[in-house]
């Protein structure tokens, strides 16, 4: 335990910058900030989760010195699975379905992960998923340990108890609402839980494509008669109902699609000269679609989260199409 400890101190995950962004709120007429994940060590908010979820793991010995992690994901939770893993003397086992992004699957490489691709990930009673496979190569090979992030208690945990306290220190209590995109549903519950403890006035907004279930499920509190196939945003929109999913907590759920997430992420750079990830694009296009009827106020503190960074969708958002991004002078 000692050692974990000494070792943990070397990974500084979390206390990520808020920073204002003066093109979104000039465009959106209110205040809009940041909350900036991609400066973690691996790149994104999810080093959060999967910290607590390997803590916890070894704390309570769920898993013996040298033994494997495993885990299905949209790449960054394995990313940082892998990172802390490795750092600790563990070994990674990570199951990712085929819409991983190629970037992600070369960072995972190069971290040392053992990765398998799978056809899809559509949770536990899919054979082919990410999820199923996962959770049977835990099963069946000695000392081997599924963190698995979409029934983990410490997934919401680990926002509720970093990510939440350091949103409402940055903003000094102003922040007014808070908009994440939404995949286990530990960033939204965690951080939302939180924020809503110290004012239940903050808006807590998610973020999914046009398709997934997330929306109807807050609304109903059931499943879609027939689910439907869905363009997918990397690391975020589900066919079924994760339990690291908090709706008490949530007050609306808006889709997008996912070309105008392509568009607004293209946008941005192009005005900004910044390469957001594919989900923050997601956050950006949400607000352009949904403006008017969210009545966001102009002295409002809105806080979105950008949970990954453009490097890792290049080949799927920033390349596409041969088309140049025309940057802006004030950064060439
Ligand atoms: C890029 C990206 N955005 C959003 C999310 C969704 O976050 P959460 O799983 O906490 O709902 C993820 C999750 O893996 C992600 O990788």
């Amino acid at each position: 335990m000692e050692q974990l400890e000494k070792n943990l101190t070397t990974i500084h995950i979390g206390n990520t910058p808020v920073r204002k962004c003066s093109t979104l709120s000039a465009l959106f007429n209110t205040n809009i900030f940041i909350k900036e994940e991609f400066h973690n060590p691996g790149m994104s908010a999810k080093d959060r989760p999967a910290l607590y979820m390997v803590q916890d793991a070894i704390a309570n010995n769920k898993i013996q010195p040298g033994g494997t992690f495993v885990e299905a994901s949209s790449g960054n939770t394995g990313l940082g699975i892998t990172l802390i893993a490795k750092s600790l003397g563990y070994r990674s086992k990570i199951f990712v379905s085929k819409s991983c992004s190629d970037e992600k699957i070369d960072a995972l490489q190069s971290a040392g992960a053992e990765i398998e691709i799978c056809e899809n990930s559509n949770g536990l009673h899919d054979f082919n998923s990410t999820q199923f496979r996962a959770q049977s190569y835990a099963a069946t090979n000695d000392n081997a340990y599924f963190t698995n992030q979409y029934y983990n208690t410490q997934n919401i945990r680990a926002h509720y108890k970093s990510t939440g306290p350091e949103l409402w220190e940055q903003t000094q209590g102003k922040i007014t609402h808070f908009i994440a995109g939404i995949g286990t549903g530990g960033t939204i519950s965690g951080v939302g839980r939180f924020l809503k403890a110290q004012n239940k006035h903050i808006k807590i907004w998610g973020v999914e494509p046009r398709g997934s279930v997330l929306r109807h499920f807050l609304k109903s509190g059931s499943m879609p008669d027939c689910l439907q196939p869905f363009e997918p945003i990397e690391g975020i929109g589900r066919n079924f109902i994760p339990g690291s999913l908090d709706v008490e907590v949530i007050d609306d759920i808006f889709q997008v699609e996912s070309d105008d997430a392509k568009q607004a992420a293209r946008r941005y750079a192009a005005e900004t000269g910044i390469l957001i990830g594919f989900s923050s694009a997601a956050i950006v296009a949400c607000l352009s679609k949904y403006m008017e009827a969210m009545r966001i106020g102009r002295h409002d503190h809105v806080v979105l989260f950008f949970p990954d960074h453009g490097s890792r969708y290049i080949s799927k958002l920033y390349a596409a199409e041969g088309q140049a991004i025309h940057y802006p002078q004030h950064i060439l």
